[in-house]
């Protein structure tokens, strides 16, 4: 076995595959098909400060070679989450990771301290992709200062490592990076989904309720792997990548781009197997090219 160990902060993780947000629910889902203790770090369902619905059906359309989500980060809220989902899945033995997201920078705030109390959860990944409510539904992460002060703002309130997740919805996603990194993000963790839109042709009426939704999957995977390039050779801080990753040879390609770790998202809706698989490839391609560790192939990209 090679040593498949990478940091991300304070983070040490046995070996750099994750699940990502939303597609894993908690991961108690998958422990009849796999040993979930295996997967170096689970990011949790996206928690909100209060409960949310989420968005009205269809909130889901296939793509080619991927998917279009509006889900709408249905979840019951932090405080239901602290009182009856932590006491679940603490003991879990790997990173269990709770996605943050909110529209407005208050509430990710309060969502943060109460997580920051659990001691079990070592980390968080704040989903900036979210609409700002208070500044006309742009996503705070979509500007350089919608970023700086979220970031500052939760920064100053969590201890634990921060993990920012970045919107690929922008002209220029290292500049996003810089200003997390700037603003004390331990980490970045990039992409997360593409928006898109699907049409009905036939009834003339958009197929998603939210007329635009989401993009994830194989197709996003080129995009995800020129921004987890450009992100990684822009900050000094760990990335993580994830978009399109559907086999352990694409999250090899992400960890040569530079990211120290990789997260697997809609693959997991196809094979509820694929993180065990993708970590067993990593290992035997290390082996293959005789590394002992996987730094060796992070950022090991010629140009
Ligand atoms: C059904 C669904 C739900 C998602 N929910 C969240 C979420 O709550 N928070 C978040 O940050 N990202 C969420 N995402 C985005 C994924 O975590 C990931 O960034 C994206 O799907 C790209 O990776 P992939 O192509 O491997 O799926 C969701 C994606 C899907 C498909």
């Amino acid at each position: 076995m090679a040593d498949l160990s990478v940091n991300i902060g304070k983070l040490q993780m046995k070996n750099p595959v994750m699940t990502a947000s939303g597609t894993f629910g908690y991961g108690e889902e998958f422990a009849d098909f796999i040993d979930i203790t295996r997967i170096g770090g689970i990011i949790v369902k996206g928690t909100t400060l209060h409960k949310r619905e989420g968005n009205p059906y269809p909130r889901m359309a296939e793509t080619p070679s991927g998917m279009l989500n509006a889900v709408g980060l249905q979840n019951k809220g932090v405080k239901y989450f602290s009182d009856h989902i932590y006491p679940r899945i603490k003991d879990i033995q790997t990173h269990m990771i709770v996605n943050v997201s909110g529209s407005a920078i208050e509430d990710y705030v309060k969502t943060a301290e109460i997580i920051n109390e659990l001691d079990k959860i070592p980390a968080i990944e704040l989903n900036i992709s979210c609409p700002n409510v208070k500044q006309g539904g742009m996503a705070f992460g979509v500007t350089t200062k919608g970023v700086s002060e979220v970031v500052q703002a939760v920064r100053s309130a969590y201890k634990k490592t921060l993990i920012v997740k970045l919107s690929p919805n922008v002209t220029d996603i290292a500049e996003m990076a810089r200003a997390a990194e700037a603003n004390g993000a331990d980490s970045v963790s990039l992409i997360n989904t593409l928006l898109g839109m699907a049409i009905d042709a036939e009834r003339r009426r958009p197929i998603l309720s939210t007329v635009t939704g989401g993009m994830s999957g194989a197709a996003v995977k080129p995009i995800a792997l020129r921004m987890v390039w450009q992100v990684a050779k822009a900050v000094n801080i760990p990335v993580i990548g994830l978009g399109g990753i559907m086999n352990w040879k694409d999250a090899v390609e992400f960890m040569l781009a530079g990211a120290s770790a990789v997260q697997i998202g809609t693959a997991n809706f196809i094979d509820p197997a694929i993180t065990i698989k993708v970590m067993d490839g990593i290992n035997d391609y290390l082996e293959r090219h005789g590394c002992k560790s996987v730094s060796e192939i992070i950022g090991a990209l010629e140009v």
